[in-house]
C-alpha cells in the first residue's frame, strides 16, 4: 500500500515546527499547525509567533502568500480531534521524551491507524521515543529530522526504527526528496545521527584548537572557513550565530549520550570563558555580543585573554587565499602556526568521520552527503582526504603517532571515490569500489561532471557533451562573470549546433548559479580609465552573447539555483525556458553598488513587465522601481509576480533534479521570439520618475547619487526626453544600458561603491 501525503500536521510551531510547516505549505500541501494554548488575549499566540517567524522577510520560510494561506494554526487543547483525518503527523516539540511520549501516546488514541507520525529530534533514539507504544504505532513511527531553516536547509536525516515498516521508509524518502525538496540520507537510529555527529565534532575540535594553540577568533575564523571550503562565518562566527548556550546544549547533548571511548569527549566540555559568557548575558548574535559584536557601527572581537573587545581587523591570510583557490592541498602542505592549526582540525574531524564506518554504515557517501547539505561544507570528510591523497593523509598521521581508523587504513593506496568507465564510485568497507547511484531523476552536477571531458574550458567556465546537449557551468569565485565565462558560453552556442546536439542547459550545482558581473573586472577598467575597453566588454563580450542565447538555432534552458543576479539573473533572462530550484533568489541588483544593469537586464525587464501590465507607463515606472530599488524575488512564485520570470518558466523543490528535468524539457523548448521595437513612454514619465527620486532624497530616503542612478534607469527604460510612442529597437534599448553604464562608472560615488562592495563586501548606500 502505497500511502500519499494530502493533509499534514506539525505539532510545536517553535523554530523546527513553523520551518517545517512552511516547507510542506511550500510544497502545496494543507497543514495544520499547532502549539500549546496560551493565557494571554489569543489562545494560538504560540503558532501565531510561528507563522511570524515564517514571514520574517530575513528568512522568508515561505514562498509566497499563497504558501501561508494553507496553513491552519490552532493549539493542542481545542483542535487536537483535527489531526484524525491527517496522513502525516510531524512532532516538533520540546527536546524531552516524556513529554514526546505524552504526545505520542495521545496521538494513538486521535489519530487513524494509518497516520505517520514522526518525530523532530536530535538527540533521543527512537527506540526511547516509542518505548510502551503499540508495536502497530512504532511501525508507522520514524525520525525526521530537518535542519534550521528549514526551507534553506537540503538535509533531511530519515532514522528508521526497529519496527518502522519498510513501506513507510521508502514512500517517505520519495515523498520528502520529491516533494519537500530534501536531500535525504537513511540513518541508523545513532547518537547524533550523521550530521550532527560529524559536524558538531569539528565545531568543537575547531574552537577548543584555537584555544589551546592561542589563535584568536579572526584567526581561527580565516582557517576554519572558505579555505576549508567551509561556510565563511567560521568557527566563533557559528557560535555566535547559533548562540553560545544552545550551541554548549548540543554540545552537552553529545557528551550525554556518546558512550565514553568515544573522540568527542575529548572536545565536548564547554569552555571557562563560554561559561561566563553565558552567565553574563553574551550568548552571541541574539543578545548582541557573542565573541564579536557591533559597537556604535564598527566591528569588535573579543580578546582571549584579556577578554576585552577589541576592534576587529579583516586578516587576509595568504594561505587562505592560497587554499580557497587551489584547495586544502595549500593547508597541508604549510608549516606555520596557522598550516599546523588547520592540519590539527581537519585530520581530527576527517579521522573522526571515518572512524563512523563502519558503525553508522557501510558507505562514506550518507557521511559526505550529510556535511555538504546540512552544514555547506563543499567536499564532505571523505572528499577532503582525496583531494589530500590517501596514502599523504595517513602517513602524516602515522610520523605524529595519531590512530589510523581502520576503514582509512583499508584504503590506503587507493582513494575513497574514482571514475571507473565513466562511473563515479565510491569505495565501501568491503574494500571494494561501487557505482555511487542516486535516485532516479537525480543528477547533481559536481558528481556527473567527474565522468566527463569538456569540450571547451578556462579558468571562469567549461562546456560539456551530455546526454546529447551541451551544459555550461560556470565555475570562477562566486560564478562572478567575466570575458571567460562569456567566451565559454558564446563557444557552447556557436559550437553545439555543429556538434549535432538538442540544445544548450546553463546550470552549476555550486550554491549560487552567480552573483553576478565580476565588479573586479569592471573596477579595472575604471582605474585605468579604459572606457572604450569598459564599452566592448558590455557590448561583445556581455550583450550579443546573451542575445545569441535566444537568436542561435537551438533551445536554451537556465536551470539555476541559489543567487541569480545581476549579470547572473541577466543570462536567466534571456534563456529561451527556465527550470529553477524553488529556493532561487533572482534581480536587478546592480544599482546598489551604483550602475544599471548593462547586459540587457533592464531592457527585459522593461519588455516582460510590457507584457505583463499591457500598458508602457505603467511597465515604464515597474521596471524603473524594481531596477532602481535592486529588489529580488526570494522564490520563483514572487519572481513571476514581479515580471522577473515568464509565466511558463518552471520550478522544482529539488535542486538535484534540475539538470535531468532540462534534458527531459529540451525537445519542448520553443525558441523566444525576437523582440518588436517597444513604443516608449517619453518625456512624461521620465519627469515623473525624477521628481520622484527628488522628493525621495529630500525625505532622505535616498542619497544623491541614488537620484543620479535612478535617472540613468529612467532614461533607459523612458527613452528620457523624448516624445511618447518614439521607437526603440532591442539594439536601442543595449545602447542605452551601455551609455548609462559608462557615465556612471566615470563618477567617484559609483567608483567608491563599487571598490568598497569589493574590499569590505558593503554598499555605500545606507
Ligand atoms: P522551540 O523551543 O523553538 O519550539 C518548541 C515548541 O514546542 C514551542 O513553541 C513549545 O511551546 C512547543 N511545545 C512544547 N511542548 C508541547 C506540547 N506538549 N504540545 C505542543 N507544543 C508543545 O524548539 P525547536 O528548536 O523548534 O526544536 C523542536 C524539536 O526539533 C526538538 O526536538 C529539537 O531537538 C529538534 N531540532 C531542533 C533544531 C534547531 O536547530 N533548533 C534542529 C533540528 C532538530
Amino acid at each position: 500500500m502505497t500511502k500519499k501525503i494530502r493533509k499534514v500536521a506539525v505539532i510545536g510551531a517553535g523554530t523546527m515546527g513553523s520551518g517545517i510547516a512552511g516547507q510542506v505549505a511550500n510544497a502545496g500541501i494543507d497543514v495544520l499547525l499547532l502549539d500549546l494554548p496560551s493565557e494571554g488575549s489569543s489562545v494560538n499566540a504560540l503558532s501565531e509567533r510561528g507563522m511570524e517567524r515564517l514571514r520574517d522577510p530575513a528568512s522568508p520560510g515561505l514562498m509566497s502568500d499563497e504558501a501561508g494561506n494553507r496553513i491552519e494554526i490552532g493549539n493542542t487543547r481545542d483542535d487536537f480531534h483535527k489531526l484524525a483525518d491527517c496522513d502525516w503527523v510531524a512532532e516538533a516539540i520540546v527536546e524531552r521524551l516524556d513529554i514526546k511520549q505524552d504526545l505520542y501516546r495521545q496521538l494513538n488514541k486521535t489519530c487513524s491507524d494509518d497516520v505517520i507520525v514522526t518525530s523532530n529530534t536530535s538527540t533521543i533514539p527512537i527506540r526511547l521515543l516509542t518505548e510502551g507504544l503499540p508495536q502497530s504505532f512504532a511501525e508507522r513511527f520514524a525520525i525526521t529530522h530537518f535542519f534550521n531553516p528549514v526551507r534553506f536547509m537540503r538535509l533531511l536525516e530519515l532514522v528508521r526504527g526497529e519496527h518502522t515498516r519498510d513501506d513507510i521508509v521508502q514512500m517517505f524518502d520519495t515523498f520528502c526528496e520529491q516533494q519537500l525538496g530534501k536531500g535525504v540520507v537513511i540513518c541508523a537510529d545513532t547518537p547524533g545521527f550523521l550530521g550532527n555527529r560529524v559536524g558538531v565534532f569539528a565545531i568543537q575540535c575547531a574552537l577548543h584548537t584555537a584555544f589551546d594553540m592561542g589563535l584568536s577568533p579572526t584567526e581561527a575564523d580565516a582557517l576554519f572557513s572558505r579555505p576549508m571550503g567551509i561556510p565563511k562565518t567560521g568557527v566563533f562566527g557559528l557560535y555566535d550565530l547559533i548562540g553560545i548556550d544552545l550551541m554548549a546544549d548540543v554540545a552537552q547533548s553529545l557528551v550525554n549520550i556518546l558512550p565514553a571511548h568515544d573522540a568527542f569527549h575529548k572536545y565536548g566540555r564547554p569552555l571557562p570563558l563560554m561559561t561566563k559568557m553565558i552567565a553574563d548575558g553574551r550568548k552571541g548574535n541574539k543578545s548582541g555580543q557573542g565573541f564579536y559584536r557591533e559597537k556604535d557601527g564598527e566591528r569588535e572581537v573579543l580578546d582571549l585573554n584579556s577578554e576585552d573587545y577589541v576592534a576587529f581587523e579583516r586578516l587576509d591570510l595568504p594561505l587562505a587565499a592560497r587554499a580557497e583557490r587551489n584547495g586544502v592541498i595549500e593547508l597541508f602542505n604549510d608549516n606555520s602556526q596557522y598550516g599546523e592549526y588547520a592540519w590539527r582540525v581537519l585530520s581530527q574531524s576527517l579521522c573522526y568521520a571515518a572512524s563512523l564506518v563502519p558503525e553508522i554504515g557501510d558507505d562514506p557517501v550518507p557521511i559526505d552527503d550529510a556535511m555538504k547539505l546540512g552544514y555547506n561544507w563543499i567536499h564532505g570528510p571523505f572528499e577532503l582526504i582525496d583531494q589530500i591523497g590517501v596514502d599523504r593523509f595517513i602517513d602524516r598521521l602515522e610520523l605524529e603517532g595519531s590512530e589510523v581508523p581502520p576503514f582509512l587504513q583499508k584504503t590506503r593506496g587507493s582513494s575513497f571515490y574514482t571514475v571507473d568507465n565513466t562511473v563515479l564510485q565510491n569505495k565501501w568497507e568491503d574494500g571494494a569500489f561501487h557505482p555511487l547511484i542516486r535516485a532516479d531523476g537525480v543528477l547533481r552536477f559536481s558528481e556527473v561532471r567527474q565522468t566527463l571531458i569538456p569540450v571547451n574550458k578556462n579558468a571562469s567556465a567549461s562546456w560539456f557533451e551530455y546526454e546529447g546537449a551541451a551544459v555550461v557551468e560556470f565555475h570562477s569565485k562566486a560564478n562572478a562573470l567575466d570575458g571567460n565565462s562569456m567566451h565559454i558560453l558564446r563557444d557552447a552556442i556557436t559550437q553545439a549546433p555543429k556538434h549535432g546536439l538538442s540544445g544548450i542547459i546553463v546550470h552549476n550545482d555550486a550554491q549560487h548559479f552567480s552573483c553576478g558581473v565580476n565588479l573586479g573586472g569592471v573596477r579595472a577598467f575604471f582605474e585605468r580609465e579604459d572606457y572604450d575597453g569598459l564599452d566592448q566588454f558590455l557590448d561583445q563580450d556581455f550583450q550579443q552573447v546573451v542575445l545569441s542565447m535566444r537568436d542561435c538555432p537551438l533551445p536554451v534552458i537556465a536551470a539555476p539555483s541559489g543567487l541569480s543576479i545581476g549579470g547572473g539573473f541577466e543570462v536567466v533572462l534571456h534563456a529561451d525556458h527556465v527550470i529553477c530550484h524553488a529556493n532561487s533568489v533572482m534581480g536587478l541588483v546592480e544599482s546598489l553598488v551604483g550602475v544599471v544593469p548593462g547586459g540587457g537586464g533592464c531592457k527585459e525587464n522593461l519588455y516582460r513587465w510590457h507584457e505583463k501590465t499591457e500598458n508602457m507607463e505603467k511597465a515604464a515606472w515597474n521596471a524603473f522601481m524594481n531596477i532602481g530599488m535592486g529588489r529580488t524575488a526570494t522564490s520563483p512564485v514572487l519572481a513571476k509576480q514581479q515580471a522577473m520570470l515568464r509565466t511558463g518558466d518552471e520550478f522544482l523543490m529539488n535542486r538535484d533534479r534540475l539538470l535531468s528535468s532540462a534534458l527531459a524539457a529540451l525537445p519542448n523548448v520553443k525558441k523566444a521570439a525576437p523582440r518588436a521595437p517597444l513604443s516608449l513612454a517619453g518625456k512624461a514619465s521620465f519627469d515623473k520618475m525624477q521628481d520622484w527620486l527628488n522628493t525621495a532624497k529630500d525625505k532622505g530616503m535616498v542619497m544623491a547619487h541614488d537620484v543620479t542612478v535612478g535617472t540613468e534607469i529612467g532614461r533607459i527604460v523612458t527613452g528620457g526626453k523624448c516624445e511618447a510612442g518614439t521607437q526603440a529597437s532591442e539594439q536601442d534599448l543595449f545602447d542605452a544600458e551601455r551609455r548609462a553604464f559608462l557615465t556612471l562608472a566615470k563618477t567617484p560615488e559609483t567608483q567608491a561603491r563599487i571598490v568598497s562592495m569589493l574590499d569590505t563586501g558593503k554598499t555605500l548606500r545606507n
